[in-house]
């Protein structure tokens, strides 16, 4: 028997140390959460998705009184994105989240489902994908969604 360990490389920012497009593209994502329809959670979801063509799309999380129906804001801003401009590869992603009256401290974190989708845009055009995860004490930036989501299933797995 031998261990593998399987490895996760997130860099640390604060707001200021960020670019000026990564900047924009956070708040963006901040503004778009307050279009959130989550009257069952509270949680509000924005998500900023940049094309490489410099087009941005946002989207925000959509609940349902029947939950799993509902989506998630990177979800809704990724398929916006790719049904608009399906020839053109995504560069990066900003998620950002606001509960009980104020934007998380520690960065959001996307879920299971959501990394396998942001997984699908960045293989389907070969080409990373940045993700920036906001919190108002630290901003992870993570240079491609393979990292979030090791040992992944991906379009390869299909031998297609
Ligand atoms: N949610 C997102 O939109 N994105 C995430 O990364 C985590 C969770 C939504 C789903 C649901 O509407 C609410 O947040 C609580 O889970």
């Amino acid at each position: 028997m031998w261990q593998r360990i399987v490895e996760t490389k997130v860099s640390v920012y604060s707001f200021n140390e960020l670019s000026e497009s990564q900047q924009l593209l956070v708040e963006k994502a901040k503004m778009q959460l307050e279009n959130a329809y989550a009257p069952y959670s509270g949680f509000q979801v924005g998500a900023a998705v940049e094309l490489a063509n410099s087009v941005v799309f946002a989207g925000n999380n959509q609940e349902n009184s029947a939950y799993p129906s509902g989506l998630c804001a990177e979800r809704v801003a990724l398929f916006y994105a790719n049904a608009q401009y399906p020839q053109i590869r995504v560069k990066a992603i900003a998620i950002a989240a606001f509960t009980n009256g104020a934007f998380l401290k520690s960065p959001v974190t996307p879920c299971g489902s959501c990394r396998q989708v942001m997984l699908e845009s960045e293989t389907r055009f070969d080409s990373d994908i940045e993700v920036i995860l906001y919190g108002t004490d630290e901003i992870f930036v993570i240079q491609n969604v393979k990292q979030l989501l090791p040992l992944c299933f991906e379009k390869s797995s299909l031998n297609k």
